[in-house]
């Protein structure tokens, strides 16, 4: 025996749709460049997810190369980690399938993303919106993860891959790591600058809340200045203070770097783009 330990074998995805925001970045982007300088790391491009609402093929397709282009950007390395495109791996779908048997109706219902996003739907709420979590169950056994780095919301979708993972184990023999969520300690969950009880996100809510990662400086500062805040002057993390908590959060959530007495945050120091070829 050498006494080495194996590596932790580290899976993310991210979803190729909507403007990525700074609780992506935050809750789930600083997690992948982390990860990939400890462990074993595979991180996804989640094109098939993103199927589950209303798309167009060709912008869909783009949206791949950006979303690959900002993990680059923000440090991800394909050198030192394993970076896809989930459709690429036609095991996805088949694993997911599988895992489907051993999933029940009721738990799905039950998922607090398809409650929200279900409502969203103009058109037709698909069955691949109900089944999206069993998707991304089978994103993770596929490759036997044992962490998963991921934002707070995804909580809830964590829990149900290890009970998946159980399930299946108990009746077909040990086959799948049961792994663990990894929430970053601060600004798991980012919160809306104009709303600070609803998660930031690309919503129909409107864009001021949300800082995108490649607004312009001015915007962002702009968002960052226009902020909800709570009553009285006393700047402290409470429940109570669900505005305040939220700026302290995304403060101490970002690198120290980046903080070097300036006023505003800005997207060269969230996103330092480097000239690469892709
Ligand atoms: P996506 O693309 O919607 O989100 C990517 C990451 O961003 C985190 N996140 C947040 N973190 C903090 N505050 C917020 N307001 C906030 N909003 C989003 C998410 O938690 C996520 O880490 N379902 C996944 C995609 C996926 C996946 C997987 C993840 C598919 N298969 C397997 C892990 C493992 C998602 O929500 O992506």
């Amino acid at each position: 025996m050498s006494g080495q330990r194996e590596p932790v074998r580290i899976f993310s995805g991210i979803q190729p749709t909507g403007r990525k925001h700074l609780g992506n970045f935050l809750g789930g982007v600083q997690q992948f460049v982390e990860g990939q300088h400890r462990g074993d790391a595979v991180y996804c491009i989640v094109n098939m997810h993103a199927t589950t609402i209303a798309y167009a093929p060709e912008a869909l397709r783009e949206r791949v190369y950006d979303t690959q282009a900002l993990l680059i950007a923000a440090g991800v390395d394909p050198d030192k980690c394993v970076l896809f495109r989930q459709s690429d791996v036609a095991e996805h779908g088949v694993l997911c399938w599988l895992l489907s048997s051993v999933t029940a109706y009721g738990e799905l219902g039950r998922m607090h993303q398809f409650k929200e996003k279900s409502v969203q739907q103009r058109d037709l709420v698909s069955t691949g919106l109900f089944l999206y979590p069993v998707l991304q169950a089978a994103d993770i056994l596929l490759y036997q993860a044992q962490e998963v780095p991921v934002g707070e919301d995804q909580r809830q979708h964590l829990e149900l891959t290890r009970n998946l993972a159980q399930r299946f184990n108990a009746r077909f023999g040990e086959t799948f790591t049961v792994p663990r969520i990894r929430v970053p300690k601060t600004a798991a969950r980012v919160m809306d600058l104009q709303d600070p009880t609803a998660k930031m996100s690309t919503s129909a809510r409107g864009d001021a809340g949300t800082v995108h990662v490649l607004d312009d400086p001015d915007t962002i500062a702009q968002k960052v200045r226009s902020a909800m805040t709570d009553s009285g002057r006393e700047v402290r993390l409470s429940p109570e203070k669900p505005g305040i908590s939220n700026l302290i959060e995304i403060y101490a959530g970002i690198p120290a770097v980046d903080r070097r007495g300036r006023g505003a945050i800005r997207p060269n120091d969230l996103w330092p783009i480097q000239e690469r070829r892709l």
